[in-house]
């Protein structure tokens, strides 16, 4: 039977909560990420596997660890491809605000890919089971509720849209005003705001605009396990952001519209742990004998989705 390397992809994401978790509201991003990415590598090199990092901290030179290309994993077991956001909001973490949290996906190579996406920007649709396949991100966004709206068998004005709180959103949260639906604004964690448009039972039923393009991959992970759809365009600020993507996907259109099966198809998944508590995942409470944390795992050959919450005993564990 396949091994199922969920959980101990959820260790790593456990590892790099705990420790990113010592920093919250401390005003210190620096040492948000560095302790997160020291703990989730250090947790993924125990891990039975042959990993190569896809999407991670940036190039090898601008990131002392988790770099893309960088080889993780035990060196036994199966050849993955990797894909991390040690921390997803490291401002929320720095501030003390709701709703950061740990991720990976990774794709068991031969049989599942993830993009090898280029550090830039990405105009991004998400939406749940229910509206898979009813969107399209080039029609205007009053089409593209309407129909969402229909698929969630509702009224637009009962729609709520997740979007980053940026001025380039400007005409998107006119746009979407006038359609009478409601807005999440946040500061910081489209992929936060894209995990609860896949939920059911999420308070977002939606999630639109310009986010970071490695999360977009991440979030296709975690579409395909949930069922859900993610639909993307890579947005370039300049030449050298276009060439670094031509350079990236080969002779791909790069202005096209990538699917999720572009961004991650086959044997995928996903392990999520909160750092700070959000709508999905309760932040790290820290104990009188260690921390409780609370993940989300899923694997996209089997649809199974867990929610786990670990109770971490520092006195058997030291690490933490
Ligand atoms: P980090 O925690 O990695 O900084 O990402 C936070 C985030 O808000 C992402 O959720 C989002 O995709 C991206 O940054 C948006 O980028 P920007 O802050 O440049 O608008």
């Amino acid at each position: 039977m396949e091994r199922n390397l969920g959980m101990d992809f959820m260790r790593a994401t456990e590892a790099a909560a705990l420790s990113a978790g010592r920093w919250v509201g401390k005003g210190d991003r620096h040492a948000v990420d560095h302790a997160a990415c020291e703990a989730m590598r250090r947790a993924l090199n125990d891990v039975d596997i042959r990993g190569v990092v896809v999407i991670g901290e940036g190039e090898r030179d601008e990131a002392p660890m988790l770099f893309i290309g960088e080889e993780v994993g035990n060196g036994k077991g199966y050849d993955v491809q990797i894909a991390v956001d040690p921390v997803e909001g490291t401002n929320l973490v720095a501030n003390g605000a709701p709703g950061a949290i740990s991720v990976m996906a990774a794709a068991i190579t031969d049989e599942g890919q993830l993009l090898n996406a280029p550090d830039i920007y990405m105009d991004k649709l998400v939406v749940g089971p229910a509206a898979k396949g009813a969107v399209d991100i080039t029609l205007p966004v009053r089409m593209n509720l309407k129909v969402i709206a229909k698929c969630l068998n509702k009224e637009v004005q009962d729609l709520t849209v997740g979007v980053l709180d940026r001025p380039r959103h400007e005409e998107l949260i006119k746009d979407i005003r006038s359609s009478g639906a409601r807005i999440r604004l946040v500061s910081d964690g489209d992929l936060s705001l894209g995990l609860e448009a896949l939920d059911p039972e999420g308070e977002v039923d939606v999630l639109m605009g310009i986010g970071g393009a490695p999360e977009g991959v991440l979030q296709a992970a975690s579409c395909l396990c949930m069922g859900g759809e993610i639909q993307g365009r890579l947005i370039f600020r300049n030449d050298a952001e276009r060439s670094r993507a031509q350079s990236l996907l080969g002779s791909s259109d790069v202005d096209r519209v990538l699917t999720m099966d572009d961004m991650a198809n086959g044997n995928v998944l996903f392990a999520a742990t909160g750092i700070t508590g959000g709508n999905l995942l309760r932040g790290v409470r820290y104990t009188g004998w260690g921390a409780v944390t609370h993940s989300i795992v899923m694997r996209s050959r089997s649809g199974t989705i867990r929610t786990i919450e670990t109770h971490h005993h520092f006195s058997q564990d030291p690490q933490y």
